[in-house]
């Protein structure tokens, strides 16, 4: 075997945070596959129940990964979720986290119609670093990165973070 497979990431964040802006470029410009898992649980109906509460589908975790693991084996993939605890931890080489300012996080959940309940415990959930948290807890905190999703500079700077990280990883 001398190819190098390709690895696996994991970009996780608050809803709203930048994660698909971020992963639809990574993987043209990698050549990667971008798998949202929230597309993915309503196009494959992964879905336990509604939450009427706060007007979203209950992921069936199991499903997913069931899903899943067949393609992370193949490696080369940009995986896409608003959590991060549940995956295995071998699946990924690196967790990138894309955090957003409070106002402009606000705005993006504005414009989605979002009911106040899930505004609030989404602005909430960036406002106390729950995912950077999350992901610190689930995984080793040296393959956990930052990074902001705020603005289309940002969005660029990021692609440079990965790419570099990419470039790390295949020297290895
Ligand atoms: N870096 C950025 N610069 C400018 N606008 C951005 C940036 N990232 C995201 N946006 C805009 O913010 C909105 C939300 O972004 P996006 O859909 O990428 O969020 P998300 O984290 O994938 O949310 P979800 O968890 O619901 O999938 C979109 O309108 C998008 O165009
Ligand atoms: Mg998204």
């Amino acid at each position: 075997m001398t190819e190098v497979s390709k690895p696996n990431i994991l970009v996780t964040g608050t809803p709203g945070a930048g994660k698909s802006y971020l992963c639809e470029r990574l993987a043209a410009q990698l050549k990667f596959t971008w798998l949202d898992c929230s597309k993915i649980a309503k196009d494959e109906e992964f879905v336990l129940e509604y939450d009427e509460e706060y007007d979203c589908p209950v992921l069936d975790e199991d499903k997913l990964m069931d899903h899943l693991e067949p393609l992370m084996a193949e490696g080369g993939n940009i995986v896409e979720y608003h959590s991060c605890d549940f995956f295995p931890e071998r699946w990924f080489q690196a967790v990138f986290v894309v955090t957003c300012p409070n106002t402009t996080l606000y705005d993006r959940l504005k414009a989605r119609n979002y009911n106040e309940k899930k505004l609030n415990s989404n602005m909430q959930c960036e406002i106390f670093c729950t995912i950077l948290d999350e992901a610190r807890e689930s995984y080793k905190p040296d393959i956990v990165y930052e990074l902001s999703g705020e603005t289309k500079a940002d969005a660029e700077k990021s692609m440079k973070t990965v790419k570099n990280w990419y470039s790390m990883w295949k020297r290895k």
